[in-house]
């Protein structure tokens, strides 16, 4: 093989075998709780993603921008400082901001390997392939993982920089926060850094308008969980029959994602042999997204057992990126 030829591996630890069980699991527990809950993973399959991506252009939606613009900034100093020759992210959907940071890579000439990690397999072998196709010699190894589940099956070639961008830590309660990122400081070597967007704590209104957007696609994208728990578990939840809540709770700093039931409702949900009952107006959670403090998300990070090298925000101040050492 010619030696600027790209090559993509793709490794998949969600077969339709685990992914199903996943799904059974979250669904029965999150629909027999009280109150009633749904995980954000399930948010994201071809539409989702889809859906998503439209949000990260909408006006009301300033996290992507702002982490772009900080991108656009720093990527050749966290290039730098990073040292890496392989850049895994977590969570990486249409990639479209890596290559910010592929550029940077490449440009230090450092840059070997790439190894994208998504819930969406198809999402994610369509970025592989793209980047594959832009980075001439570059090593993709495209993994379909969960990324609270998954850590220690990561590739460990190469001295990697692992990026968890757009602020998708967020979705983590603080418990499986400090969890997940003791997890992650385990599976790197010294030398190798972590790359973290964040979303910062702002103005409510802001906040609240940026999940509650004027044109409705992120009440399709709430919406959507229901279309997939009914293609995929036999279900019949009527998605129109249920109002999309966002809400910000200032004593948690999160953003909350609720799915409201519009009038009284028994869902049935045929692969799982269960029927549930929705009182009129009764609200079930779809998503948290923390917004932090700079300060706070350094100590968490420490107490993880990173050490924080250097932060950036934006000029509003909305966002920050995060690079810390393993
Ligand atoms: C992909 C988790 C970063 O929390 O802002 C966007 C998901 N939900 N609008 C976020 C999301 C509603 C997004 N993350």
């Amino acid at each position: 093989m010619p030696a600027t030829q790209s090559t993509v591996r793709l490794i998949n630890h969600l077969d339709r075998d685990y992914l199903r069980q996943a799904l059974e699991t979250d669904v029965r527990n999150g629909l027999t709780a009280t109150p009633k809950w749904l995980p954000p993973k399930w948010f994201y399959d071809a539409r989702g993603s889809e859906l998503f991506s439209e949000i990260t252009r909408l006006p009301e939606y300033y996290p992507t921008r702002r982490e772009l613009t900080i991108l656009r900034a720093r990527a050749k100093d966290l290039a730098a400082a990073g040292r890496a020759d392989t850049l895994v992210e977590l969570g990486s959907g249409t990639s479209e901001k890596t290559v910010l940071l592929l550029d940077a890579l490449a440009a230090a000439g450092t840059l070997r390997g790439y190894t994208p990690v998504d819930v969406d397999a198809v999402t994610l072998e369509s970025a592989a392939r793209r980047l594959a196709a832009r980075y001439p010699g570059l090593a993709v190894q495209a993994v379909c993982a969960d990324f609270e589940r998954h850590l220690a099956l990561l590739p460990r070639d190469g001295r990697r920089m692992v990026a968890f961008l757009g602020g998708t830590i967020g979705n983590l309660e603080p418990g499986a926060r400090a969890a997940f990122l003791a997890g992650l400081r385990k599976t790197l070597r010294p030398g190798e850094t972590f790359l973290l967007g964040a979303d910062l704590v702002k103005d409510t209104g802001r906040l609240v308008a940026a999940y509650d957007d004027a044109a409705g696609v992120t009440a399709e994208f709430n919406r959507n969980v229901l279309r997939v728990i009914n293609r995929e578990l036999d279900a019949d939840f009527e998605p129109e029959s249920f109002a999309h809540v966002a809400r910000y709770d200032g004593e948690h700093d999160w953003i909350e994602m609720r799915l409201r039931a519009t009038r009284a409702m028994r869902v049935r949900v045929g692969g799982l042999g269960l029927s549930v009952d929705f009182a009129e107006g009764e609200e079930m959670r779809t998503e948290i997204s923390a917004k932090f403090r700079l300060e706070g998300l350094r100590a968490e990070l420490e107490t993880a057992g990173f050490t924080p090298l250097r932060d950036h925000t934006d000029p509003a101040g909305d966002f920050a990126l995060l690079l810390a050492g393993a």
